[in-house]
């Protein structure tokens, strides 16, 4: 398909500070500064400054994250960790590989937990929660930890999709245990291949990850503390990662400058709700743009159709995938959006008059 506007195009933001890049590129290139160098600690620390935690832990993925996380909360076998019923799968997956059982809870409007319906699912075995901040917005964090502290449970904070985005002024990946990070490519704060990082205020949490990222040695006494892993974040894609989120709070007022756009254009749209929410204590920073439709897959084949590239995630539930062997416990709200959403391309890199082709679209898809 010839797309008319691309979901993201990478190519584009490289042009765009292609030389802070290179230089970064040949800074580590002509030093051979290759694993666990100043680029990953510079960037660690500069990321720990942004969420506002004491340390920031690179890793190799989200999912790293996600899965430290609860190895260092001591998370396992007979256990039960809480995580919404509409997320990206490695929430889950994480929680199921420390041996641990994830049990789903449905999400609201805003795609994030109900917190309304967190405590009907604590049970004996409940040892953590792990609230995803989906799409840029995030999840009520202040209800999640007034009832983590009820029960004494761990909280394990999913924030791959909501760098930047703040709840009371306080950010993302700053309320929990930890704040999981992916710097997948076309994340907010996307590298050049797969990354990750954890954000703590623990020091035991931040030498852990530290530790088991390099197959548990600690690097100065070559001390091995346990049965690790190979999942450090690459020295070079660090170095990337600095320069990118020196550009970050720009980028975001950029996605907002965006979703405003769409807003203007499509907000009298009946059969269409826009991601815009009432709360003013959240922010929104648009890691995605993801309108629901209630005309599903047709909405979404038409656009595409029509030169816009879209994504429908995810229009089958992760827990209805039947080798992942998940309990559907009922989640009528992650059904209904699951039929109805559609992201519109949302990036730095896209132009108005992209934005305003979108927007022709969708608007002629509804016959307006
Ligand atoms: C909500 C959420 N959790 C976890 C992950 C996993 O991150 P990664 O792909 O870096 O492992 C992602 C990103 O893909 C995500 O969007």
């Amino acid at each position: 398909m010839d797309y008319k506007v691309r979901f993201v195009a990478p190519g584009k933001v490289y042009r765009m500070i292609k030389e802070e890049l290179d230089a970064a590129y040949s800074e580590v290139m002509t030093k051979g500064d290759l694993i666990d160098r100043g680029q990953l600690k510079r960037f660690e620390e500069n990321l720990a400054a942004f969420v506002g935690t004491k340390y920031a832990v690179g890793l190799n993925s989200g999912y790293d994250a996600l899965h430290l996380s609860l190895r260092a909360a001591g998370i396992g076998p007979g256990d039960e960790v809480i995580v919404p019923a509409h997320t990206f799968v490695a929430s889950a997956s994480a929680i199921v590989n420390v041996g641990a059982k994830p049990v789903l809870v449905d999400v609201g409007r805003d795609f994030n937990i109900d917190c309304d319906k967190i405590e009907e699912a604590i049970s004996q075995r409940t040892r953590g929660i792990m609230p995803v901040h989906l799409n840029g917005y995030m999840a009520d964090m202040a209800r999640v930890m007034e009832i983590a502290a009820k029960y004494d449970l761990v909280v394990v904070e999913d924030a791959c999709q909501s760098l930047g985005s703040r709840m009371q002024g306080k950010k993302a990946g700053s309320w929990g245990l930890t704040g999981c990070w992916s710097f997948y490519p076309f994340k907010i704060l996307g590298g050049y291949g797969d990354g990750g990082a954890i954000t703590t205020n623990d020091p035991e949490v931040a030498l852990f990850a530290t530790r088991m990222r390099y197959n548990g040695e600690d690097r100065q006494t070559g001390e091995y503390h346990g049965h690790g892993f190979t999942c450090l974040l690459d020295n070079l894609q660090a170095a990337f990662l600095d320069v990118k989120l020196r550009h970050l709070p720009a980028w975001i007022e950029r996605r907002r400058e965006i979703a405003a756009h769409y807003r203007a254009g499509l907000a009298d749209l009946a059969d269409l709700r826009l991601p815009h929410y009432d709360d003013p204590s959240r922010d929104h920073v648009y890691q995605n743009y993801v309108v629901r439709a209630k005309q599903g897959n047709d909405f979404s084949d038409y656009l595409k159709a029509n030169g816009v590239e879209v994504l429908t995630q995810f229009r089958k539930p992760y827990y209805r995938h039947e080798a992942l062997k998940l309990e559907d416990r009922g989640f009528p709200e992650t059904e209904s959006l699951s039929r109805e959403v559609c992201s519109l391309p949302m990036n730095v890199e896209i132009t108005d008059q992209e934005v305003d082709y979108v927007i022709a679209g969708v608007r002629r898809f509804y016959g307006k």
